[in-house]
């Protein structure tokens, strides 16, 4: 099937959930194309942005039972007027204003669609984890639906998604992710000591991104991404990335079938790449068959190797077919690469802004590479759990900054959350981690960063907050930067690790400056709560500065 088919038939498939979706997205199409005055194309090209812009943030325009004009009955209080374009304008003030003026479930109408967010840790809880089963994911990804992702974990439902997701959790446990380490570590090192070993301004965020890029895609394929086939698929990869942040940039979600100038190009690189993970996925389905095995697993043997023992009935238990393969592993991609660029873009920035914090962890980094047997070497998997200053600077960054700032969930039946709070069946319910992890009622000066309020003893067990902060929503459940319930974030374990030792070799390695005069760079919410661009002085720490 061609990429341009599969995009078409995404389409169809979302149609045919989303009725109203379609009917409104088709409604802003024709207002722009039919309707002469000015004021009617505009408003066209106004509603596209904020449907487009809504689908992404939390696939608002879709099949609901009422709409927006007939309110069901308990619908929480919230503005009168339609706020689209409010949100879309500048979301993050949105929702603080929301919150204030409304409280913690306030009912929407955006690009005439009912929609309730949510904004405290017990509705959170209820939507996220106690009644996770009336609510399904459906166009509701904080990433968007692509033909790049298919039909992978982030947006898939049901028995498709729990299969695929009993398949992939075994490459995601702890010894899995450990193996994955060393690319972590070869890459953070050729960060630090070639594009960061002369002192100069980098812009970090584009550093990242290209860094986490290398890292997910050798996790993904290990020895299979060199030579030839490593320039065409991270050609092809960065193609299709660079598409995805043109399009994050302006909120704008133009349909992958449509013939403009950048979706031929990006179908052309979905294309390139299907080629190339298809012939990796025969080559290795063929190198197990003969016996063959690589001494180090990466994910895609991992993945090849479960079987679904679920499925029993006397049939021979069965693992994932070549498209299902094919749609996990871009959505790995995708999912994993951009969140965690953002993380350490911001997770630099805020130490940038306090270059104390780097200092610390550079000691703390010394320090613990002097207590090593084999003294001299560098990190290796076994340090992440020995870094708790380095580690509380990450989970501090995914506290103030999360780059899933919102996430979104649809009713799939009707559900009462509480007495004042009732869900249509079809309501899209947004839940913001970005409000409640930056919430007064449950954090000490909540705006601050401060590390060290996750160094202190835990309520919960015996060990510092830290060792509890991702499990379940957190302290309070107030903490959830991985979202929360069965649908929390697959790749936690490897986002961590992948955080926590690249901070700690940047720090070791390098001393980051905001640059003279500049002020602190400010979030940008979209799909994702991501910096325009991070430039940092970035230059070699001093051997010994202590
Ligand atoms: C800082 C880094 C990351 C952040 C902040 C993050 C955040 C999240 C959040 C909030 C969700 C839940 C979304 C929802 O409930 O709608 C999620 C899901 C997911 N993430 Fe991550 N993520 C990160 C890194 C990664 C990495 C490294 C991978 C894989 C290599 C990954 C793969 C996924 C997948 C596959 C899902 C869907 C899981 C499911 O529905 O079963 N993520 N992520």
């Amino acid at each position: 099937m061609s990429t341009a088919t599969r995009g078409g038939a995404r389409v169809a498939r979302a149609g045919r959930c989303s009725g109203r979706r379609a009917r409104a997205s088709g409604r802003a199409r024709r207002s722009g194309a039919t309707k002469a005055g000015e004021d009617d194309a505009l408003r066209g090209t106004l509603d596209a942005v904020a449907v487009a812009t809504l689908r992404a943030l939390g696939g608002v325009a879709r099949d609901v039972a009422g709409n927006a004009n007939v309110k069901p009955a308990r619908f929480p209080r919230g503005p009168r007027e339609d706020v689209a374009l409010e949100l879309v304008y500048d979301p993050l003030k949105f929702l603080e204003r929301a919150r204030e003026a409304h409280g913690d479930a306030v009912g929407l109408t955006l690009a005439g669609e009912n929609v309730v967010l949510v904004s405290s840790p017990a509705l959170a809880r209820a939507v996220l984890v106690d009644r996770s089963e009336c609510f399904q994911k459906d166009g509701t990804a904080f990433f968007p639906g692509s033909s790049l992702a298919g039909n992978g974990l982030l947006v898939s439902d049901g028995e498709t998604w729990a299969r695929q997701r009993r398949l992939s959790n075994p490459a995601f446990r702890k010894a899995a992710v450990e193996t994955y380490a060393r690319c972590m570590i070869e890459v953070g090192e050729r960060l630090v000591n070639k594009t960061w070993s002369r002192r100069g301004r980098r812009d970090v965020y584009a550093d990242f991104n290209d860094a986490t890029l290398e890292i997910v895609a050798s996790a993904l394929f290990g020895a299979d991404v060199v030579g030839a086939r490593a320039s065409k698929i991270n050609g092809a990869i960065k193609d299709s990335f660079e598409f995805f942040g043109r399009r994050a940039a302006t909120g704008m979600i133009i349909p992958e079938w449509a013939p403009t100038f950048d979706n031929v190009r990006y179908n052309d690189a979905v294309k390139r790449l299907d080629e190339e993970v298809y012939s990796i996925i025969a080559k290795r389905r063929r190198a197990m068959a003969s016996g063959e095995q690589n001494n180090e697993l990466d994910l895609l043997d991992r993945l090849l190797l479960e079987k679904d023992e679920n499925e029993g009935d006397g049939n021979d238990a069965t693992g994932m077919s070549d498209k299902a393969l094919r749609d996990e592993l871009m959505t790995l991609m995708v999912a994993g690469q951009e969140t965690s660029a953002i993380l350490l873009s911001w997770a630099c920035a805020l130490i940038a802004e306090r270059p104390y914090v780097g200092d610390k962890i550079a000691t703390e980094v010394r320090q613990h590479l002097k207590t090593k047997e084999n003294a001299g070497s560098s990190l290796d998997a076994s340090d992440f759990s020995k870094l708790p200053y380095t580690e509380a600077c990450i989970l501090e960054t995914l506290r103030i900054r999360p780059p899933a700032y919102m996430v979104g969930r649809c009713a799939a039946r009707d559900v009462e959350l509480r007495s004042d709070v009732f869900i249509t069946k079809g309501t899209t319910v947004l839940i913001a981690p970005y409000l409640i992890q930056r919430d007064s009622q449950y954090w000490n000066d909540p705006k601050a960063f401060k590390p060290e309020r996750w160094l202190v003893k835990s309520p919960y067990s015996e060990g510092t907050l830290a060792r509890d902060a991702l499990k379940n929503l957190g302290p309070n459940d107030a903490y959830f930067p991985f979202g929360g319930g069965p649908r929390v974030c697959i790749g936690t374990g490897f986002a961590m690790m992948e955080s926590v030792l690249l901070l700690a070799l940047i720090c070791n390695a390098c001393e980051l400056r905001l640059p003279p005069g500049s002020s602190a760079p400010k979030p940008k919410a979209l799909i994702t709560l991501r910096p325009d661009e991070i430039k940092l002085d970035v230059g070699p720490r001093p051997r010994s500065v202590f």
